[in-house]
């Protein structure tokens, strides 16, 4: 399988927050030739190790904003909470994909009120999340449940991966199963090496709900070392100054000085900084400081860890329609592989 299509087989799996068991096993089929062990921890983190010592970590979190099923009105319709953060904007007349409690899939639309009925103040207005209505297709509660829909089932707005043009590729979970490919490759890449620490990759769950997963796994793992990788918030666009451009697409992974949840040590930038200038790979900085990342949690664990971000650079992130270029994706992967092969520098 080549990258693109990696990236699509990890992008179009389910793995809504907390619901993640299905691109775990993508992952799982992935890695697992090249790792010692695989493990599934309570809150669904899928923990991947190989080799002995000190423990070096890389995070991705597999999981992706979505939605759970809140209530369902007696008519048919079901109402939704957020798992994860939404822009209320954007949420209107799109498809949605449910997970029932058997693993079945049941798809419907988010309805629209016809714009022919609505008053000039009304068709201004933002659709609060609370008040949007899903359809499908059932006429009653009791028909909704016959399809197997429940109160707690978790849904997706599901846009299959698309490829744009060559190299320009769409899907609705680059952020985080950008980062997830980028981790599983350096496995693969790394794979023959040997290196002379733990090789530690967490695939995390529950990022999205608040960077659950990664703090547990670190507290296990307790790591000395610590990268989280990231697909994060290209904004290169009409309308935003560049001041205000965390990332751009098209300049290489993106590593990150701060952003809400860390202010990273700088001895680690200045190494990332080291490796990928010896490396001959383009980067950029994410900008301060936008943003949380698991390296927040990571980094608290146990008395503190060292702990840093590398990103690869996506736009229209918490959207169906997230984008990223190719190369971008194949430069952070160098970075990461390069990084890994003199960790032990750092330890
Ligand atoms: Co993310």
């Amino acid at each position: 399988m080549n990258l693109e299509k990696k990236l699509q087989a990890l992008s179009d799996a389910f793995g809504v927050a907390g619901f993640e068991d299905e691109v775990r096993e993508v992952l799982r089929d992935m890695v697992s030739p090249y790792v010692d062990t695989c493990e599934v921890d309570p809150l669904g983190n899928l923990t991947c190790s190989r080799g002995s010592g000190d423990a070096v970590m890389l995070d991705a979190h597999m999981d992706e904003v979505g939605f759970m099923v809140r209530w369902i009105e007696k008519e048919g319709y079901l109402r939704l909470t957020g798992l994860g953060g939404w822009d209320e904007r954007i949420l209107l007349a799109h498809r949605l994909t449910l997970k029932t409690r058997d693993g079945g899939k049941v798809h419907g639309v988010i309805g629209t009120t016809p714009p022919h009925i609505l008053s000039e103040d009304e068709r201004g207005k933002v659709v609060p999340l609370e008040d949007l209505f899903v359809d499908v297709g059932a006429r009653s509660r009791e028909e909704a449940e016959e399809i197997g829909v429940r109160i707690g089932d978790p849904a997706t707005i599901h846009y299959p991966f698309q490829r744009i043009r060559e190299g320009y590729v769409t899907g609705k979970a680059f952020d985080d199963r950008a980062g997830c490919l980028v981790a599983a490759e350096a496995l693969r890449i790394l794979a023959e090496e040997k290196l002379p620490y733990r090789l530690v990759v967490n695939f995390a769950a529950c990022e999205e709900g608040g960077l659950r997963g990664a703090r547990a796994a670190a507290f296990r793992v307790a790591p000395k070392l610590a990268l989280a990788v990231e697909g994060t918030i290209g904004a290169d666009m009409p309308g935003v100054p560049e001041a205000k451009q965390p990332v751009r697409l098209g300049k290489g992974p993106a590593i990150t000085l701060a952003d809400r949840s860390i202010t990273v040590n700088p001895r680690l930038v200045r190494f990332l900084e080291k490796v990928a200038e010896e490396n001959g790979i383009p980067y950029q900085y994410k900008l301060p400081a936008y943003g949380s990342t698991d390296a927040g949690a990571i980094h608290l664990e146990r008395g503190g860890t060292l702990a840093g971000v590398v990103s690869v650079p996506c736009r229209y992130i918490h959207s169906p329609v997230s984008t990223l270029l190719l190369s971008d994706l194949e430069a952070t992967i160098r970075l990461v592989v390069a990084f890994l092969r003199r960790a032990a520098e750092l330890l």
